[in-house]
């Protein structure tokens, strides 16, 4: 395997710094929620929600969803099929959930997840990306509380991978179709 190192993009002071204000936007504003359920989908968000999940000074809880993708990293640009292989634990009902997600591209996944989450009724059902690529959107999604926008490459680190590699670069950096 021949060492690639990604041009950063985004650096770890930047999501350091971009984590701790949206910990402390969502905490002001569940302020009077005593159980906050964050959602994570597995495996993208995993190092942003425990990043934001720290942030937090409200009562809050952790859970998981994992949903099917085409190959080893590819988008669902394909034909925006989603399938779940991994659900819930927690039943969220009358709970106060925020969907977290480590990218929106086309936004097949989060607009799937919405639907699926809003069918069973929760409190309140909000989004929580850490970044989105404008120009690829194919369907409106809701993004209640964004990270970063960004163009339209590639990027890996902080639980983005490309065919598994990269996920736990502290930054964000791009990487090219040739390297
Ligand atoms: P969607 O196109 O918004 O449905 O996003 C589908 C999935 O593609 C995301 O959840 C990521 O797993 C993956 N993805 C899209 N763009 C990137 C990227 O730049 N890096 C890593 N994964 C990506
Ligand atoms: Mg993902």
């Amino acid at each position: 395997m021949t060492e690639i190192v990604p041009e950063v993009l985004i650096s770890e002071e930047q999501i350091r710094n971009k984590v701790a204000e949206l910990g402390g936007r969502i905490s002001a504003d569940y302020t009077d929620v005593d159980d906050l359920i964050l959602v994570g989908i597995l495996k993208g968000s995993f190092i942003f929600l425990a990043d934001l999940a720290r942030e937090l000074t409200i009562p809050r809880s952790v859970d998981f969803m994992a949903l099917s993708t085409y190959g080893d990293s590819e988008s669902t640009d394909t034909d925006g099929a989603v399938r779940m292989i991994m659900d819930l634990r927690r039943n969220i009902t009358g709970k106060h959930v925020i969907v977290v997600e480590d990218i929106v591209d086309t936004g097949y996944t989060l607009s799937y997840l919405l639907r699926n989450l809003a069918a069973r009724q929760p409190a309140s059902l909000k989004t929580c990306v850490l970044v989105e690529k404008p120009e690829r959107r194919e369907v409106f999604t809701q993004i209640d509380y964004l990270g970063f926008s960004i163009p339209d490459v590639w990027v890996v680190g902080c639980g983005l991978d490309w065919a598994e590699r990269f996920r736990t670069l502290p930054y964000i950096g791009v990487v090219r179709p040739e390297d």
